[in-house]
């Protein structure tokens, strides 16, 4: 499976998933020292084959249909910071978002998947995710307590007109076994990936 995560950051993303038996693994993220950050720790705790690039979601320097998974985690978030308001996000925002999410299905395999874990609610993704010129089906769930955040599995190929209203809310039992645990970076490694049914 090859994985690419966007905007990694300083994220222990990587290297759990790597634990967990994924090997090729691609992380970006547009800050050059963010990028020598992580690339010095993955050396130095043997992560050599998770690659780290400095690249730009906006223009991901990929050929199509290359990654199995495409993940992000607070990333997308950063391009609403200026949105003005969120239910009507500004022209320049919304027209980042969607060049951020075509790159995404682009580079995406025929039956890829896009993973966005963030705290923005489906009111304001949905516009985006649900857009017509993308195929996939979008399932979320939503998680915490109080502080909600929310996970969107976007299933490249998937969509249908019989979805019954696109993006769909799942049920994810098992997460909610570890609810207590959700507060730390980890959290997304205690999801039971079976139980997405990808
Ligand atoms: C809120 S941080 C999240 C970091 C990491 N995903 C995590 O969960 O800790 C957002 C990250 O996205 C990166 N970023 C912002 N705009 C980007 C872009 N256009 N392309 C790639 N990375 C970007 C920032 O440099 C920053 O590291």
């Amino acid at each position: 499976m090859k994985v690419l995560e966007l905007g990694c950051g300083n994220s222990q993303l990587s290297e759990d998933l790597y634990r967990d038996g994924i090997k090729q693994i691609t992380c970006i993220d547009l800050s050059a020292i963010a990028v020598e950050k992580m690339q010095k720790r993955l050396l130095s705790k043997g992560y050599k084959e998770i690659k780290v690039l400095e690249a730009d979601m906006l223009d991901l320097p990929f050929t199509n249909e290359v990654f199995d998974v495409v993940i992000e985690k607070g990333t997308m978030d950063v391009l609403f910071v200026d949105s003005g308001d969120p239910w009507n996000p500004n022209p320049e925002t919304a027209s980042k978002v969607m060049t951020m999410l075509h790159q995404v299905h682009r580079v995406l395999k025929p039956d890829g998947i896009f993973i966005s874990v963030t705290f923005g609610q489906p009111h304001f993704r949905r516009r985006f995710f649900d857009a017509q010129e993308f195929t996939w089906l979008v399932e979320w769930s939503t998680f915490g307590d109080g502080f909600h955040y929310f996970v969107y599995v976007l299933k490249k190929g998937k969509r249908s007109l019989d979805h019954g209203g696109l993006c769909k809310k799942v049920e994810v039992p098992s997460i909610n076994l570890y609810h207590d645990e959700l507060e730390g970076e980890d959290y997304l490694f205690r999801t039971n990936i079976d139980d997405l049914d990808f």
